[in-house]
């Protein structure tokens, strides 16, 4: 998604004529200009679609909050993303994210205990050992797709978490961009519907047989295959939907927090300078590149009976659509939001959502997300753009697929990262519960 500055007058934007649905507006329209226009017109603001479907868009960082955190009155068993609006989700009550507690405490407590800091804290040298050996290609000095290179990096921690052998990262990869751009132009034919039941079909059948053959041992969907729910098992569908959700709630999000964060050094390079090496400024400078990226763009809920919201009436069954990158622009909650901000205190930014769907990958993203930085900022003193950056059609993923860059490499990094280029990528398993 193209990130911009709007500076423009509010009423140059016309919302009556604005489609947030298209995938492509948001790779090459201004969607942070329509986003600041409702949060001033029309914060809660109904867009109805040629066949009669509607939705609500919420735009302000107060009403998104309220939706995401209300689950009695806001249902995410019917799902979740606008790619599916007004269908059933064969997911419902199956998969944690598509699910309303008592369900969804049930899977999420201890998938939860798993993917905690403490559990997970015995994995950060293999992170990071991944991290510089995707690194090691700049010592090259040469222009360098940054977008493309760390596309793969959460196979490494997350694939690698759910024992999934790496001979299928490339592929799974590939399968989980195209669940949420099945209309981007790097899928040749272009067939959007067609490729997102593709995506599914694969993902899904890929999980089930992986799950069946019991290859798994002391890894993630080791875990899932051994979780109760209340008397009994999960059962296979439920297995599969949630490995899925893992997998692509790690793919589809937190590459695209990085690209678009170095491109936000780019644009900023006296914000990268003010990083240092102190972890901690390293960690500020992640959370402002997750408010500033927002990568997960949107979630959905339905009413579950008549309500309203901001002032405004909301329908039983009606579908709202929280913009998460709007509500991290909110000028009523950010001083200066349009400002790129290293050090930005507070930073209540909701990137990984609120409430009980709060992500559960949160500290798993962070873990990988400080890592890369605190390895990239103690070889790069910083960088440029090789070539033009393309972003990604898609309304779910604020994503971008290619950005070519030249990296100034600091003193002795380039023989630093020539010795990280031969390290094996880890691949043993990891849990214990
Ligand atoms: C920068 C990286 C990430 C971002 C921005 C992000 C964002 C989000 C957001 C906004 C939600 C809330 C969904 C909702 O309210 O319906 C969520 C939930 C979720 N995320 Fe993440 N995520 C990231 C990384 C990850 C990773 C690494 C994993 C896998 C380990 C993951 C797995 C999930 C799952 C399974 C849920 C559903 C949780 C639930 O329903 O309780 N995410 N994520």
């Amino acid at each position: 998604m193209r990130i911009t500055v709007p500076d423009g007058p509010l009423d140059a934007v016309d919302l009556d004529a604005v489609d947030l649905r298209d995938p492509v507006f948001h790779a090459t329209g201004d969607p942070h200009a329509v986003w600041r226009a409702m949060r001033a017109k029309s914060p809660v603001h109904r867009q109805e679609l040629p066949d009669g479907r509607s939705f609500l868009s919420v735009t302000r960082h107060a009403d998104v909050g309220a939706v995401l955190r209300d689950h009695r009155r806001f249902t995410s068993r019917r799902g979740t993303l606008l790619s599916i609006l007004g269908e059933a989700d064969p997911a419902g009550d199956k998969m944690m994210a598509a699910s309303d507690p008592p369900i969804h405490t049930a899977m999420r407590e201890p998938l939860a205990k798993v993917l905690s800091y403490g559990a997970l804290r015995a994995r950060q040298p293999d992170i990071r050992l991944v991290v510089r050996r995707l690194l090691a290609p700049v010592a090259d000095g040469g222009p360098w797709d940054l977008a493309e290179a760390v596309a793969g990096f959460p196979m490494a921690f997350t694939g690698a978490l759910m024992g999934l052998p790496e001979r299928d990262w490339p592929y799974l990869t590939e399968l989980t961009t195209m669940a949420i751009a099945p209309e981007d132009a790097s899928f040749v034919d272009g067939a959007g519907h067609g490729n997102l039941v593709t995506a599914h079909h694969e993902l899904f059948e890929y999980f089930a047989q992986r799950i069946q053959s019991r290859t798994h041992r002391d890894d993630l969907i080791g875990f899932l295959a051994r979780m109760q729910l209340g008397e009994r098992r999960m059962r296979l569908d439920e297995i599969v939907y949630n490995c899925y959700s893992l997998l692509l709630g790690a793919n589809v999000t937190t590459p695209h927090a990085i690209a678009a964060t170095v491109l936000a050094f780019v644009e900023n390079p006296d914000q990268y300078a003010r990083i240092g090496d102190d972890p901690d400024a390293v960690a500020d400078a992640v959370e402002e590149g997750l408010r500033w990226s927002s990568p997960a763009n949107h979630f959905m809920r339905y009413a579950v009976a008549d309500t309203e919201l901001g002032g405004v009436p909301v329908r039983a069954g009606e579908a709202l659509v929280t913009w998460l990158g709007s509500a991290n622009r909110d000028e009523r909650v950010f001083t200066d939001p349009y400002r790129f901000d290293v050090a930005r205190q507070p930073n209540r930014h909701l990137a990984f959502g609120l409430g009980p769907h709060y992500c559960v990958g949160a500290p798993l993203a962070r873990i990988a997300l400080r890592l890369f930085f605190g390895e990239l900022v103690a070889l790069a003193s910083g960088f440029e753009l090789a070539g033009p950056v393309e972003h990604l059609s898609s309304n779910f993923t604020a994503g971008i697929r290619r950005m070519p860059i030249t990296v100034r490499l600091r003193e002795h990094a380039a023989a630093t990262l020539r010795d990280a280029g031969g390290d094996p990528i880890p691949s043993d398993p990891i849990l214990s519960d």
